[in-house]
């Protein structure tokens, strides 16, 4: 039988961040998160939006503890201070959902001059979790959560041109961030392991779920959005992996979850498979390292 929210247990008493939490499968993470008792702290990069998000959180569950905190993914300086304040208002992190996402927008670079889909979904994502890191070991049973794709497959890691300066693909841009994000999750496991700690790293992807995510596509292809809800995933749907992934009892450091039927792109939550690519230990060790380097954050130092 496949896993669902009803056999997790109450999570009162823990505190979950959900980054990119004010809309889509962030906001269905943290509303889930939200109805089983846990403390959500919604790191959002739009104060207005995630003051929306929090209001409707609270009116389906009025008794729930929900912050916002603001958290720009794309900017290393907005990062560090998210990390430092959290730190100053809690002693512990259960789980760090890293959901925050942008997909195929058109060549920019960040403040950081990182490629921007590069920087918002994986390098501020890497540098957030080595920043938030001391706190969520010390914290028992805890887990991070990081978002692929399927789209994890439509690239390999291009350190010859990390940042796409000399020719802006960004279908190759998106899957290069999305394969770096499934390659983070299984290294920090693999890293996690080596240092004796029981905290879990845990890759999710949600198939093909109808969001925003899609804004950035050709008008005509956006003409078709409201179709993907009926033969894909609902975004609640979608956000079933990354909650098995944070929840569920038979997790095991270095899964993959995503949905079941249909090649992956709908249906319940299960364990997947990822591509050959993505398990390659080299590249995600020299991955690693130019990640350190271009965020300057160290990990488990
Ligand atoms: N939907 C799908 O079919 C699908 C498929 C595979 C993987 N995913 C992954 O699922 C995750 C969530 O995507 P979604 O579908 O829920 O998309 P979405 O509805 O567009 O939501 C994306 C969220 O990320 C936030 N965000 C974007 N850039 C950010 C930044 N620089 N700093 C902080 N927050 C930022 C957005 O904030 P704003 O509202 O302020 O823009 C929004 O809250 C992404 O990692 C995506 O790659 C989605």
């Amino acid at each position: 039988m496949s896993w669902t929210l009803k056999q997790a247990p109450t999570q009162s008493g823990r505190i979950a961040v959900v980054t990119g939490a004010n809309i889509g499968l962030g906001y269905e993470t943290a509303l889930a998160l939200a109805g089983k008792g846990c403390t959500v702290v919604l790191a959002c990069r739009n104060a207005g939006k995630a003051e929306a998000a929090q209001a409707a959180i609270l009116a389906q569950h009025p008794k729930a503890r929900v912050e916002s905190m603001a958290l720009d993914l794309g900017s290393l300086r907005s990062v560090r201070a998210f990390a430092s304040a959290y730190k100053k208002r809690h002693a512990t992190l259960d789980l760090l959902i890293n959901n925050a996402g942008i997909m195929m927008p058109p060549f920019s670079l960040s403040e950081d001059g990182f490629e921007s889909q590069l920087a918002a979904n994986y390098l501020g994502h890497f540098a957030l979790t080595g920043l938030l890191l001391p706190l969520i070991v010390k914290t028992p049973e805890s887990r991070i959560v990081s978002l692929s794709s399927l789209a994890h497959k439509w690239s390999g890691i291009r350190f010859d041109d990390l940042h796409f300066t000399r020719r802006y693909d960004k279908r190759l841009a998106y899957g290069q961030s999305k394969l770096a994000c499934l390659m983070f999750a299984y290294e920090l496991q693999r890293r996690l392991t080596q240092a004796g700690s029981r905290t879990l790293s845990v890759a999710a992807h949600p198939g093909v779920s109808s969001t925003n995510l899609f804004q950035h596509l050709p008008k005509v292809v956006q003409l078709f959005a409201p179709l993907t809800e009926l033969i894909f995933q609902s975004a609640s749907g979608g956000a079933q992996p990354t909650l098995y992934a944070a929840l569920g009892d038979d997790i095991q450091g270095g899964d993959y979850c995503g949905p079941q039927a249909m090649g992956e792109m709908r249906g319940a939550p299960g364990k997947v498979g990822s591509s050959r690519r993505s398990r390659d230990e080299a590249v995600a060790a020299k991955l690693w390292g130019v990640s350190e380097e271009l965020t300057g954050v160290r990990f488990l130092d």
